[in-house]
């Protein structure tokens, strides 16, 4: 066992953790975080997408050792006081879930990408959100819903539309 000291969504969190544990097994089975989900377990899908100091990583493919000493944020994490982030907000206005299983990765990921990028053609979200796999394939909305989030559209009417 290795003993591990992180920030999860703001709380501080200390663990011993096998060397071959995830960080999304710890985040899931540990910490009890459901909100960030596994879709392949093999890097190929983004279901899992979480922050790492700041930055999107697919947990599935971090170690929980590999965050020791970093803050991790989680989809549960996202919203503050009561309010959803205006991403989160975004995918709702705009419908950009189906049945919701790839959404936290999506948010996640579509944080990052506004951070890096704060006014993104649909080019370059689309791009951006290529690691992240929707078996609904619900993606028309879900780029609609991250130009909502970026500025880019007034709301739900124009964001709907066409
Ligand atoms: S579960 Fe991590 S990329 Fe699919
Ligand atoms: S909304 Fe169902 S997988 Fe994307």
């Amino acid at each position: 066992m290795v003993r591990i000291n992180l920030t999860v969504d703001g709380a501080k969190v200390a663990d011993d953790v096998e060397p071959r544990m995830l960080l999304v097994q710890y985040l899931r089975e540990k910490l009890g975080k459901t909100g960030t989900v596994v879709g392949c377990d093999t890097s190929n899908c983004g279901a899992c997408t979480v922050h790492l100091d700041g930055t999107s990583v697919k947990s599935c493919n971090v170690l929980a050792v590999q965050a020791d000493g970093g803050e991790v944020t989680t989809i549960e994490g996202l919203a503050s006081n009561g309010e959803l982030h205006p991403v989160q907000e975004a995918f709702r206005e705009c419908h950009g879930l189906q049945c919701g299983y790839c959404t936290p990765g999506m948010i996640m990921q579509s944080v990052d990408l506004l951070k890096e990028n704060p006014n993104p053609s649909e080019e370059e979200i689309r791009l951006g959100l290529e690691g992240n796999l929707c078996r609904c394939t619900g993606y028309h909305n879900i780029v609609k819903a991250v130009q909502h989030a970026a500025g880019q559209t007034a709301g739900q009417a124009e964001a709907v539309q066409a």
